[in-house]
């Protein structure tokens, strides 16, 4: 096992009817400013009992935080909590308000000029000290509710940063307020969590045996709880297993100790950035190919992989290895989702440019050793077609 620090300071306020906790977390004399996205936290209520729950605050709103936020929009949210002494946010949404609010934490404490902080990666935020925050968490997917990362689109390109300044206060995760949900958002949020799985598990072994079963249990927890969680979007049991495997998916506790290979999601943000495919259906598409491509890389955790999640246990080891990819990709299309780039309109003839952008974003030695180059990446999105 490798030398890790874990730190991770996030109060998570689980469970039904937990809105009321609110109150008790955020200071009574604050001026409070919720973030959301494009509306949903609206329509189905959740911001008018949110105000209810502020009590007599002084309370200002910044909506229209798109999927995939913008820089252009999130930075004039940091106007608003300049002007009005704003001194706690509370992001309502998904990932992309969580990561924007992030955005806005760190940047109402900059003075200088803030896409500073937008490409900053895991450097050092420019600031001492962010606006402190919380969530209300609406959809189970990236575990931005319990980390400090963001990830945030600006000319064509996502960005991402990462500082333990920007771990939130609180998170409210509720099960139910994730009721409302269309099915598509709830398969890509599955997805999401299971790749974020991957990416901290499907590398090489080092013996990191909690970290592995830990991982494992996700994985077999969503692989149980999915198709109910897409299918039947009440069924509480369900949904609350999907959120926290979400959660748990991407809080540091199973990249401890161990070997990374985020490449996926690098090739995946590209996708997003030139053709604004989903975050979830990009990494459906580019994981079962990777593992193609990298099945020697990875052969170890492969067979570990096929035997401890999916339980294939006769075969040959090639046998095995064909059948657990086979059986990702399979489950993934179980929820709804395509796994092929073709299937999203995007030809062939795109993947020199999708290549073309991974290099200019620095792209050329990724993966758990940096030994995947663009030509391998380009072997990858080819495989993908
Ligand atoms: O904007 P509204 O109207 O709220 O609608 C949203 C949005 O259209 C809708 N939605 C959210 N909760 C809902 C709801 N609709 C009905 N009922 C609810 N309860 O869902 C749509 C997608 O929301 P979004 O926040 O974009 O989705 P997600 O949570 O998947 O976040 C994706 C973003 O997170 C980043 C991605 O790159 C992408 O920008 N990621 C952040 C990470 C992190 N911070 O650690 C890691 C991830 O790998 C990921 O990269
Ligand atoms: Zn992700």
């Amino acid at each position: 096992m490798q030398n890790f620090d874990f730190y991770n300071p996030t109060h998570i306020i689980f469970g039904k009817d937990r809105l009321a906790s609110i109150n008790e977390n955020i200071p009574v004399n604050a001026t409070v400013l919720i973030t959301y996205g494009g509306g949903s936290a609206k329509r189905s209520g959740l911001i008018d009992k949110i105000k209810m729950a502020l009590g007599n605050r002084k309370i200002y709103e910044f909506g229209g935080i798109e999927p995939n936020p913008k820089y252009e929009t999130i930075v004039k949210a940091v106007e608003v909590v300049k002007n009005e002494q704003v001194d706690f946010l509370l992001a309502v949404g998904g990932g992309s308000v969580i990561d924007g609010t992030k955005f806005i934490a760190a940047a109402s404490k900059f003075d200088g000029d803030s896409r500073e902080i937008l490409k900053g990666g895991y450097t050092p935020l420019p600031v001492e000290e962010v606006v402190p925050f919380g969530t209300v968490l609406t959809l189970p997917a990236t575990g931005s509710e319990m980390n400090p990362t963001a990830v945030i689109s600006y000319e064509h390109a996502k960005y991402f940063f990462s500082s333990p300044l920007l771990f939130p206060k609180f998170s409210v995760v509720d099960p139910t307020i994730t009721f409302t949900l269309p099915q598509k958002q709830v398969a890509n949020g599955v997805i999401d969590a299971f790749i974020h799985v991957t990416e901290q598990y499907l590398t090489f072994p080092v013996d990191g045996r909690v970290q592995d079963r830990m991982a494992e249990g996700i994985l077999q927890t969503l692989i149980e709880i999915g198709g109910t969680s897409v299918s039947e979007p009440e069924n509480y049991d369900a949904r609350a297993n999907h959120v926290w495997s979400a959660t748990m998916a991407l809080n540091g506790l199973i990249g401890c100790g161990v070997p990374q290979d985020w490449s996926t999601h690098f090739i995946g943000h590209e996708l997003t950035a030139m053709f604004g495919i989903d975050h979830g259906q990009t990494l459906a598409i580019i994981l079962p190919s990777l593992l193609v491509v990298r099945r020697e890389q990875k052969r170890a955790k492969l067979l570990q992989y096929a035997e401890r999640v999916w339980h294939i246990d006769t075969g040959s080891e090639e046998e095995k290895i064909d059948q657990a990819i086979q059986k990702t990709r399979g489950f993934f299309e179980s929820l709804g989702v395509k796994t092929h780039l073709s299937e999203y309109g995007i030809g062939a003839d795109k993947i020199p440019a999708i290549v073309e952008q991974l290099k200019a974003h620095g792209m050329t030695a990724i993966s758990e050793t940096g030994d995947l180059t663009l030509e391998i990446s380009q072997k990858i999105l080819e495989s993908s077609m």
